[in-house]
């Protein structure tokens, strides 16, 4: 069972949706069993945006619940956007970093309405189940957290919380109760092992008053050691992320963890990645 892996697409006009309509052109060659998109298929909320990229999926035939699995990362209900390519993109990023955790509840809602009215089962709020016809089940964890306090200021140190992740407890709760008894596929947002945090130091005149800027994506280890001890309780057989803009395949307590945070980047060639699951062990091919 082929399942092809796209993640963090950060769709921002229509020449982007150009890129993954390629990008989905490739995958609907190869015919594989599934497609996941692990998030941040949008660089910024923008709900038309996310109806010409699901008309880019339906036009390939491949919007079904069996072939299909969505879930949002936190740039999909955010207001800032991601990597600046013109001026009023920088200021946005500057001034709306931030969204009350509210707006993030109600765009959260509206995204996977957006999705649901195309056909059922591909999308749906976290936590959610569904069997496939191969035998293996596919389960979603909301990593994306809401936050009143988006900023933690130390001596000379800020920590911007909005790339952090979290793994909530009910939802833990839910996994672990969770019936079936077929191999499980677990897809969350963000990366469940130790990534990097990005790090910042000003230079100049700014430097006397802040030192350093640090931006963390990991989820907390507590949390991330809950994770990994219900995800082997309910049968996990692969894990899939992104957040991290990089692409690699990584194992936790014997289960592989297949990253892939760069199907968006020109730099990485706009990756796709592909798991043969009756191959052992597992590995990530890109194309
Ligand atoms: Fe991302």
């Amino acid at each position: 069972m082929l399942i092809a892996h796209l993640s963090d697409l950060h769709l921002r006009d229509h020449g982007d949706v150009a890129a993954l309509e390629h990008q989905l052109d490739r995958i609907a060659a190869r015919q594989p069993a599934h497609l996941v998109i692990t998030g941040d298929l949008l660089d910024r909320w923008d709900p038309p945006l996310l109806e010409r990229a699901l008309d880019a999926i339906v036009a390939r035939d491949l919007f079904d619940a069996d072939r299909l699995t969505i879930l949002h990362g936190n740039h999909d209900l955010s207001s800032s956007g991601g990597h600046p390519r013109r001026t009023s993109d920088l200021w946005r990023l500057v001034l709306r970093f931030w969204d009350p955790p509210p707006l993030v509840v109600a765009r959260r809602r509206r995204f996977y309405e957006i999705i649901e009215k195309r056909g059922p089962g591909v999308a749906s709020m976290a936590p959610f189940v569904k069997p496939l016809s191969s035998g293996w089940r596919i389960a979603v964890i909301d990593t994306v957290p809401a936050f009143w306090r988006p900023l933690t200021v130390g001596r000379q140190t800020i920590t911007v919380r909005h790339a952090v992740g979290c793994v909530r407890e009910r939802q833990l709760e839910w996994l672990n109760g969770l019936d079936g008894d077929g191999p499980l596929l677990l897809l969350v947002h963000h990366f469940p092992l130790d990534p990097p945090q990005f790090q910042w130091s000003p230079t100049g005149a700014l430097r006397h008053l802040v030192r350093d800027v640090r931006v963390p994506m990991a989820i907390p280890e507590k949390q991330r050691q809950g994770f990994w001890r219900v995800a082997a309780k309910a049968g996990t057989r692969l894990v899939l992320c992104g957040h991290v803009h990089r692409a690699r395949l990584e194992w936790k307590d014997g289960i592989p963890v297949g990253l892939n945070g760069q199907s968006g980047a020109d730099w990485a060639g706009r990756t796709i990645a592909y798991y043969d699951l009756a191959r052992t062990p597992l590995v990530q091919v890109h194309e």
